[in-house]
């Protein structure tokens, strides 16, 4: 297959290029003289995607790093790092979004990209090092000496090969690849096809990659460890879970075996609302959605909550006799959250059989008549009795457990809980396709709920 046609669409063209290195030296020579002017010991550099040069065509965020020296103490580099970003935002009359990493960084939307100005220390090795963002410089720099030019391209078609298939990006959301773990597996196996041949017949649970040879892979636990050839302490991939990292494993089997340029691009999905119904309907399942607003707090944080208590909901389901066949969640990260629940058993009968203890104990045969009176009976070697179920429907027992004094049976973040003991509603599928609640993204959600894996094929 020939790669050139894809390439053509991501690879930036030369105005790009100079667009951006250019907007980025302005920003960083403001911040850097701005620093000067007020005394602050402080150094702004290029980092990420776009001092590397792999970032993808139209997709540039700009990663603008502000070092501060080591024996800078930690409030002072975040109110003065902070304060260049923000100068330097509204000197180039954009706009801003405070955000948080390890510590607190600041998102300029200035003339059409995103741009992070992230304060952090500036580290001569990882043994130096104080928070999680001050590798990023040595990323940087291990990068631009070691990925050979024409490498550039073949990290490209990686990260959109990734972004296909959905499998790409770090952020809990996702749970997937870097676009430093991409350059990091280019480095390793040479080529995107080399990458994608490595992982379809020699990758398995607990892979190890160590380009330095440090032997340290062996004391992480991950699907797959990527030692940090700046840090022998660090997994580049920790942030891969075992999902993301099998997809991608399966989609470049599916890619060898019968490559499709098709497979770079977004799979299209053209659902409406009255193919989705259908579809439902034809499973013959409930679907039952909790509909609450999301908590105000950074992504990484909304995500892993989210699906906790959908685990934890689908646990409690099954243990009262339920069954849940299916779920998932989906949030905009600001107006609404969705958990859903597809059962293939959702109405019970009005009484269970409990089984007490063996004859052979009197003490406990009369503990267990005093509780169930004559109603038991003996089978075999032990008492049974009938009890009344106290949930006959699903909406029954969520309506019961969503309560203060309930929620606590729950496995369930602390502002998640806060939200949907404020608000939720109990739906069921139809209703909310009908309603004004249901949009193209959640339209996505749901065809992806129905179509499990659908994205790693073409
Ligand atoms: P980015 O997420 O912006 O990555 O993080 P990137 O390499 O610039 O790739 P794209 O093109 O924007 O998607 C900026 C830097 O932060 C470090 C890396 O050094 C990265 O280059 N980083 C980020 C990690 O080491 N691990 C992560 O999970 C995320
Ligand atoms: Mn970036």
């Amino acid at each position: 297959m020939d790669f050139n046609d894809i390439l053509m669409d991501i690879k930036p063209e030369r105005h790009e290029e100079e667009k951006i290195q250019s907007l980025s030296k302005i920003m960083i020579n403001y911040i850097n003289e701005l620093a000067q002017e007020k005394g602050i010991n402080a150094l702004a550099i290029l980092v990420g995607s776009v001092a590397k040069g792999t970032w993808l065509s139209g997709k540039a965020d700009i990663d603008i790093f502000i070092h501060f020296p080591l024996e800078t103490p930690l409030e002072e580099l975040k109110v003065k790092g902070l304060f260049l970003g923000h100068q330097c935002i509204k000197k180039m009359k954009g706009t801003f979004e405070e955000r948080y990493a390890s510590h607190p960084y600041v998102t300029g939307h200035i003339q059409g990209y995103d741009v992070d100005f992230v304060p952090c220390y500036a580290i001569k090795t990882a043994d130096d090092l104080k928070s999680a963002v001050d590798r990023t410089i040595l990323h940087t720099e291990y990068i631009n000496k070691h990925l050979q030019r024409e490498q550039i391209d073949e990290v490209l078609l990686l990260k959109k090969f990734m972004e296909g298939i959905e499998t790409y990006g770090s952020e809990f959301k996702v749970g997937g690849f870097a676009g430093y773990l991409c350059e990091l597996l280019i480095l390793e196996y040479g080529s995107f096809k080399e990458v994608l041949e490595a992982s379809s017949s020699l990758w398995k649970s607990g892979f190890i990659i160590d380009l330095e040879d440090y032997g340290t892979g062996v004391r992480f636990t991950e699907p797959l460890v990527v030692v940090d050839p700046t840090d022998k302490n660090r997994n580049v991939a920790a942030a891969l879970n075992i999902q993301k990292m099998s997809e991608f494993i399966v989609a470049s089997r599916n890619f060898l075996q019968d490559p499709k340029t098709s497979y770079f691009y977004p799979l299209s999905c053209y659902c409406n609302n009255k193919d989705i119904e259908a579809v439902f309907e034809d499973r013959g399942t409930k679907t039952i959605l909790i509909i609450f607003k999301p908590p105000k707090i950074p992504a990484d944080a909304i995500y892993p909550q989210l699906k906790k208590t959908e685990q934890s909901l689908e646990s409690k389901l099954n243990y009262d006799g339920f069954n849940v066949i299916n779920c998932g969640s989906w949030t905009d990260e600001s107006g609404i959250a969705i958990i859903s629940l597809e059962l293939d058993v959702w109405f019970l009968s009005k009484y269970k059989k409990h089984v007490g203890p063996k004859v052979f104990s009197r003490i406990h045969q009369e503990r267990f008549l005093d509780k169930y009176n004559q109603q038991a009976w003996v089978e075999n070697d032990q008492w049974v009795v009938n009890v009344e179920r106290k949930h006959r429907t699903p909406e029954s027992f969520l309506e019961d457990i969503l309560t203060p004094e309930n929620i606590h049976h729950l496995r369930i973040g602390k502002h998640l809980r806060k939200e949907i003991l404020m608000d939720h509603k109990v739906m069921g599928i139809n209703e909310f396709l009908k309603s004004d609640m249901c949009s193209n993204e959640t339209l996505k959600f749901f065809f992806d709920f129905l179509n499990p894996g659908n994205h790693l094929h073409r």
